[in-house]
Order: C-alpha cells, then structure tokens, then sequence
C-alpha cells in the first residue's frame, strides 16, 4: 500500500440527516439521542401508526419529539405530512403555515413499512400538488412501482419511467426529494434532469451492494427498501454523493424495528444507522478517495435545496477503531445497527 496522506481528523459543519425514521414512544426515546447527537436537524419521516396526515397530527408528533429529547441536547425536527388520497389542499396551507412542516411525503400505497395509508394513484392528488408547487413546499418521494409484475430489483427504474416523469412534466416547478436513491438509473436521472429535484443517499447504499444480504447466510439487517442492488449500481452512488454535484444529500434513511421484527419470517424492511451514520459516510467517502466532498453532502447540499440556513456548529471525526455493539436497548426491545459488532475507523468525538 502506498502511504497517500489522509487526514486523522475530520471537521464539519454540523450535518443534518434529510430522511430520518425516529417512530414513537419508548422507540423514539431510544433512538432520538443517536439522531440528535450526530445532526443538527432531521426530516422526520411521518410513517407511523396511524401516519401523520394532518398538521395538527405533525404539531403533536413535534411535540412528543421535544419533549423525549435529552436535557442539554439541541436538535430540530423538520416536520412532514404523509400524502394520502384524500389530503386537500387546506391541509398543506395549514402545513405550510406552520413554519415547522418542511416536506410532504409520498409513498406509493404497499411500496415500504407502513404505507398502506399511501397514495393508490397519484392524478388523485392533482389539485393538492398543485398547492404544493404553488407555496414551494417540497414532495419527498418513495420512489417504487408496487406493481408486483415488475421484479423488485427494477422497481425504482420503472417508477422513474412511470411516475416520476410524468409527475414532472406535469408539475415542472415542484421541488421533489428523489428519496434513498438506489439506482444508476435513479442517479442520472437526478444528475440530468432539469428544474428542482435532488435525491438523498444512505450510507448502507454507499457501502454495500445487495451479495450483503446473503452473505454467509441470510442476514436481514442488511434488508430495506429500496432493497440493495447490483455493485455497478452502488458505484454510480457513490460517484454520484462524491461528485460535487449539490442535488446529492444526506439521508440515513435510519429505520429502527426490535430485533425480533427483523430476525423472523417476513422480517421488516430497514437498517439503523443513526448510531453512527457519519462514521459510516466518512468510510465510503474515504474509500472513493473523496473525503473532501463529505461537508457538501452532508452539511451543505440538504439546507440549500429546502431554502434553510446552514447550521452554525461544527463536528470532528477522529481516525480511532472502535466496535460497533450487537445491539442497544430500544424500550422493552433490542436494535441490532447496520454492522453490528464490525470495527469502524473512525469516531465522532
Ligand atoms: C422504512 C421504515 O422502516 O419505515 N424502511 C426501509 O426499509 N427503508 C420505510 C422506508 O423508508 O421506505
Ligand atoms: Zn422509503
Ligand atoms: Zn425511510
């Protein structure tokens, strides 16, 4: 090995994580000191039971956030609606007049974990869309075909061709969030396109190609949706979140369930990785040799797109081995994190 310089430390402006799963209860208590320790900001994703359809119900879910957060921890929620069939165009000017409800999430109905309240076809949502446009509010998109003709590795691909064009030919100045892109398809859509569209990335689909699953046997903490892909597929994702190009952002896509939701029969679709999401992105940064490009993505592109400041502190990474555990409480429960008891090499301080 050749010994080309690299840096021992790490500093960043403080990052903010733009697609974060923080759930409710004993759950969100468990999981929020992760997200608020590593991010400044997240966008909350509102898939949970019953959905966060109205702005009251985000109000409420803001409120059950703040109040489980740590004495001395400063972290802000940026709020989302899920989009359902029936959401009207009152309830984004009543979103939109919050101040705290930053995007609107669309998941196609049966495409991901709780997403049976989803959109069923989207010209159901026409008028509301148009509103979006109108008062800038940005449509966060899952962007899968549920259509179970389709063979499940191509279904982010035939969603591009199926909805994600139309949706922008007929709503050309709508700002749409391609969410955790998978894709080579999905990335140069987003790279060529033209208006206001981005896509975040996760770590997992910076890191690992879909033989992870299957490795050694089949281990379903390497299991989300979308489900990992083809390794010509991740270096596109790769190459895309270390090009420069600020339409790429981060997006842990961080999606905690019990241990025992994950390792059975029909296990549940997600990795946890807001335990230790910049160590994570700084390993795939490093590996494709681009370092240098990490504070764009993770601390610059996100707040550029949603017309929000970019935070004032910063964070320091620190070159230092350390194990991942096997697991951490979440309430009555365990979580297992995306390579639990692997060694990372490097550690926020
Ligand atoms: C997410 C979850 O568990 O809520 N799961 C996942 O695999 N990504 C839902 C989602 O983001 O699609
Ligand atoms: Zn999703
Ligand atoms: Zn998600």
């Amino acid at each position: 090995m050749s010994t080309i310089e690299s840096p021992d430390t790490i500093t960043l402006i403080r990052p903010d994580d733009w697609h974060v799963h923080l759930r409710d209860g004993a759950h969100m208590a468990a999981v929020l000191p992760h997200t608020a320790r590593q991010f400044a900001r997240a966008i909350v994703m509102p898939n949970l039971k019953p959905p966060v359809t109205t702005a009251a119900d985000a109000a409420a879910y803001r409120d059950r956030i703040l109040a489980a957060l740590p004495q001395g921890m400063a972290f802000e929620p940026l709020m989302t609606l899920y989009l359902t069939d029936a959401t009207s165009p009152d309830e984004i000017r009543r979103a939109q007049d919050t101040g705290f409800i930053h995007a609107v999430k669309l998941y196609p109905a049966g495409a991901t974990t709780n997403s049976a309240a989803g959109v069923t076809d989207l010209r159901k949502c026409a008028r509301t869309l148009e509103v979006m446009q109108e008062l800038d509010m940005p449509l966060l998109v899952h962007g899968e075909v549920t259509d179970h003709e389709i063979d499940l590795f191509d279904r982010e691909a035939v969603f591009i061709e199926r909805v994600m064009r139309p949706l922008r030919r007929d709503f050309p100045e709508l700002k749409i969030v391609f969410e955790h892109i998978t894709t080579r398809d999905a990335a140069q859509y987003v790279a060529e396109a033209e208006g206001p569209i981005a896509a975040t990335i996760t770590a997992h689909h910076l890191l690992y190609n879909r033989n992870e699953i299957f490795k050694g046997g089949i281990n379903p903490h390497y299991y989300c949706l979308p489900v990992l892909k083809r390794e010509e597929h991740r270096l596109a994702l790769v190459t895309a979140a270390t090009s420069g190009d600020e339409r790429f952002f981060l997006g842990t896509d961080s999606a905690p369930h019990a241990v025992h939701a994950k390792e059975t029969a029909c296990g549940c679709a997600g990795c946890y990785t807001a335990l230790h999401a910049l160590e994570l992105y700084a390993t795939a940064f490093e590996q494709a040799g681009a370092l240098d490009k990490l504070e764009a993505f993770a601390s610059l592109n996100g707040p550029n797109f949603y017309g929000l400041p970019v935070n004032e502190g910063k964070v320091t990474l620190k070159r230092e081995t350390w194990t991942i555990p096997p697991s951490v409480a979440m309430g009555e429960t365990q979580l297992v994190p995306l390579d639990a008891g692997d060694q990372l090499h490097w550690k926020m301080s």
